[in-house]
């Protein structure tokens, strides 16, 4: 392979990985189970979800207005950059670890090490922040049926509730969050297949109610309450006007978070070089169309002002139809789709640490595949500890702004390493290639940057800080250990 006497012989903290297919053919140990259509149930299942279901009233009501839907359209486009970008980088490199191991072929070790870093953002991050949403909605369906759970129980001890009698409280834990956590963990060890049979029923569910909401709310849309379409720019950045369009990219942009999950799992496809771009492209369009349609009925049917700190505008929006009894339906799908996107992100987690511990980045222990089930299990039951104690004692519902700034960055480096590949491996064999020579990597580079920009100051500081472990992690550990390491000295 061209290049590779090269680049394997680079020593320090840049040296790069060989594209060597050989690599590629082995799974690992992984079972290669997943099918196209599989792919597509697997992220069309695991991208629909908190993203949608609650954050688009906050986007709608804080930031855009009814041009929350514009900013659906504007991550769209970005996640399609993005998702091309994959899908030629898959088709070279179609090992398990996406972005990670892209990057250790292209921009070396260090890079790499940042990148599959700032995964954990998107995915742990994500799962936590997914099993909060999850949390809130049992606790929401609980209340519509009249049942009571402590709500204590339901929240962490950084958020404040108001009970009943008005008195204020503090949350102690959040159980149902960790509960949730724990069980799909569990569940995900016995097998990616089994998860599989149980997500295609899932996606058929969510997909059903989500086709249910917009029909029935369709006759209740006021089309005054699109006027004006942009609301006018308070004086605060991000608060209305083009700013408050960005910002809500940015919040929304949780909403397609996931999608490269399915590249990540290129080792247990069946037919990788093919299916792995084709199912981004078809995944993120399905997801677009649902985006756009959904939201658009939304906030024709609900005033934005009145989505405000509405953790549960769906079924704000119901109330408005002469189907209110719709509601616990909904609330019902919403809860059981949720574990479909669980099953995304620490499916997609745990398949990242195998990577990097394959090769040396993380201790052995990440990659052990256990002998009957073929999944990594010991990985499992260390992310279903981590992010269980998270999501029950943090206040993580805002942190998905910080999922969204680690996979911005993630997604950044994919394209720029499109372009890097086709500099410096010109020939190597391609089953998909980007038309339109680099317009499309360049395009993917600046619309990421423009939404990693409307972010707000602190989810950049949190994104800093997290590098900064994450350095002191590489220097100390990782860079001893990497089998390139090794193999130098
Ligand atoms: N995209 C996923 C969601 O919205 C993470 O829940």
């Amino acid at each position: 392979m061209e290049g590779n006497n090269a680049s394997a012989l680079q020593k320090g903290i840049f040296r790069k990985k060989p594209i060597n297919p050989e690599d590629f053919k082995s799974s690992g140990g992984l079972a290669r189970v997943l099918s196209l259509r599989s792919l597509i149930f697997f992220g069309v299942g695991g991208i629909v979800g908190t993203g949608l279901f609650a954050i688009t009233g906050v986007a709608a009501s804080v930031n855009a207005g009814p041009s929350v839907t514009l900013a659906y359209l504007i991550s769209a486009i970005a996640c399609a950059f993005v998702g091309l970008c994959y899908g030629e980088l898959s088709s070279i490199v179609p090992a398990a670890g996406s972005s990670y191991t892209y990057t250790y072929v292209t921009l070396g070790e260090f890079i790499a090490w940042i990148v599959g870093w700032n995964l954990v953002l998107e995915y742990s991050v994500g799962a936590a922040t997914v099993a909060v949403s999850w949390s809130g909605y049992v606790a929401s369906l609980l209340h519509d049926l009249g049942l009571s759970f402590p709500p204590r129980l339901m929240a962490s001890p950084f958020e404040t509730l108001t009970l009943a009698d008005g008195s204020k409280v503090s949350g102690i834990v959040n159980l149902p969050a960790a509960f949730i956590i724990i069980v799909i963990s569990l569940f995900l060890m016995r097998g990616v297949k089994e998860s599989l049979k149980v997500n295609d029923v899932v996606v058929f569910v969510k997909l059903s109610v989500i086709i249910t909401v917009i029909t029935v709310s369709i006759p209740y849309i006021k089309w005054e309450n699109y006027t004006p379409f942009i609301p006018p720019n308070t004086g605060t950045f991000g608060h209305f006007g083009w700013s408050g369009v960005m910002q809500a990219a940015g919040t929304i942009f949780f909403a397609y978070i996931g999608f490269d999950a399915v590249s990540a799992t290129a080792q247990e496809a069946k037919k990788p070089s093919r299916d792995i771009p084709l199912s981004i492209l078809i995944i993120l369009a399905i997801c677009a169309v649902i985006y756009i349609a959904f939201s658009f009925v939304l906030v024709g049917v609900v005033n934005f002002h009145d989505l405000l700190n509405d953790s549960a505008p769906v079924a704000t929006a119901i109330d408005k139809t002469a189907f209110p009894w719709l509601k616990i339906v909904v609330k019902f799908s919403i809860i059981f789709g949720y574990v479909s996107v669980l099953f995304l992100l620490l499916i997609g987690q745990t398949r990242i640490f195998f990577a990097m511990s394959r090769d040396g980045l993380l201790p052995p222990f990440f990659s052990k595949v256990h002998p009957t089930y073929h999944t990594p299990w010991p990985s499992h039951i260390f992310f279903m500890f981590a992010i269980a104690i998270l999501c029950a004692f943090l206040p993580i519902a805002q942190l998905a702004h910080m999922c969204s700034i680690g996979t911005l960055l993630a997604f950044i480096l994919v394209c720029i390493e499109v372009m890097i590949l086709r500099k410096t491996h010109p020939n190597e064999p391609r089953k998909f290639r980007i038309p339109g020579g680099n317009l499309v990597p360049i395009l993917g580079t600046i619309t990421c940057i423009a939404i990693m920009y409307s972010l707000d100051s602190l989810t950049w500081f949190s994104m800093f800080t997290w590098m900064l472990i994450g350095l002191v992690f590489y220097f100390s550990y990782s860079r001893k250990h990497s089998h390139l390491h090794k193999k130098h000295f």
